[in-house]
């Protein structure tokens, strides 16, 4: 038994790591280790003997568990010393540069938009981007053979054999959503409806998919001087112009607005780059016009009580033009840098430019 002992506590003393120290706990007195077959050799003896080699095995046993523990003690105070020893932070170091997220020039832009509708009053509306051809056509005084469907370049949603329902679209544009405020809030109303929309369409200038923000007001004696105003306020915001702005109206057609009108702002395109507010060219930058009574029926609200304006206009058509970027795809297919390269920042939040001059 003194051997026994000798052997454990030499050997437990020299283990290096935690895994020899389980292997001699398992070898010393584990279930079938020595000392635990010793233990069940008690049986075959004297109860004289017993009671002599009895306590001296407990008494090993205990010795043995105590070493180990011990030792397992140290190992680790040891590997503590180790790591404190060769592990060390220079907290003075200069931390690593981190790349951030930035927000879409688009999102931006629509926010932009959004802050300055916001403080003329209007609220914002939201539509489906898949809607009924009736929302999107019909409810606009297009009805079914009217060129206008033919000229949006509409995608179509497939409709399997045998479904006759009448189909849907991707929205051409933000107009339904004219007709679902209607719908939902009737007269008096003051609605932008900013949101993407579909054109089988693709060039520098056109993407199949883009987006537009659409305004509509409906109230009592409304009238395109109203429009006008609204329209000079935003321009003037959204360009940031500290003087004044010119508007050119001219007469156009929209099977939704009656009388319609393509609005131009006089601008200068000196040194390549756009000024708004002066020079001799001419910008075109949306579509307007009075509410076609006709609409105004089909979103439930009697066109011999109220009368409204509407307008809708290209978001990334004046995020280009604000932010000077020449080709519209660039903004849903290029990589990152180009934002970085116009200046947007993950910081940039929206304001207001100096506010509305009233
Ligand atoms: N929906 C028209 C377009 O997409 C724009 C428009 C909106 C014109 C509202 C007049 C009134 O071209």
């Amino acid at each position: 038994m003194d051997d026994l002992r000798e052997k454990y506590l030499s050997l437990i003393a020299g283990a290096g790591d935690e895994a020899a120290l389980e292997d001699l706990r398992v070898q010393a007195v584990g279930k079938k280790g020595e000392v635990s077959l010793k233990m069940r050799e008690l049986g075959k003896m004297t109860p004289e003997e017993r009671q002599v080699a009895g306590p001296k095995l407990n008494a090993l046993k205990d010795e043995i568990n105590s070493a180990l523990a011990a030792k397992k003690a140290a190992l680790a105070d040891a590997a503590l010393d180790e790591r404190l020893r060769t592990e060390w932070l220079d907290v003075t170091l200069p931390t690593r540069a981190r790349r951030h997220g930035t927000i879409h020039p688009i999102s931006q832009v629509t926010e932009e938009v959004t802050a300055i509708f916001a403080e003329m009053g209007f609220s914002v509306a939201e539509g489906p981007r898949i809607d009924t051809d009736w929302y999107n056509f019909d409810a606009l005084n297009i009805p079914g053979h009217h060129p206008a469907r033919a000229e949006m370049d509409t995608f179509y949603m497939h409709r399997a054999e045998g479904d006759n329902r009448p189909p849907h679209v991707l929205r051409t544009h933000t107009s339904p959503v004219q007709i679902r405020s209607m719908e939902a809030q009737g007269a008096p109303l003051r609605v932008i409806c900013p949101g993407g929309v579909y054109r089988a369409d693709y060039d520098q200038t056109h993407t199949p998919m883009f987006h537009q923000v659409e305004g509509l007001a409906v109230d009592k004696d409304i009238s395109m001087a109203n429009l006008k105003w609204v329209l000079e306020e935003f321009v003037k915001a959204f360009f940031e112009v500290d003087g004044g702005v010119e508007l050119r109206f001219r007469a156009s057609h929209f099977p939704f607005t009656e009388p319609s009108a393509e609005v131009d702002i006089r601008c200068s395109w000196e040194g390549g780059t756009l000024k708004v507010g002066e020079g001799d060219d001419w910008l075109e930058i949306l579509g307007s016009g009075m509410v076609h009574p006709k609409v105004l029926q089909a979103g439930g609200i009697d066109p011999n009580e109220w009368q409204g304006f509407a307008f809708g206009m290209g978001i990334d058509r004046i995020a280009m033009l604000k932010y000077g970027i020449p080709d519209l795809r660039a903004f849903f297919d290029s990589d990152l840098r180009w934002l970085r390269h116009y200046g947007f920042s993950a910081l940039d939040v929206p304001t207001l430019h100096g506010g509305l001059s009233r």
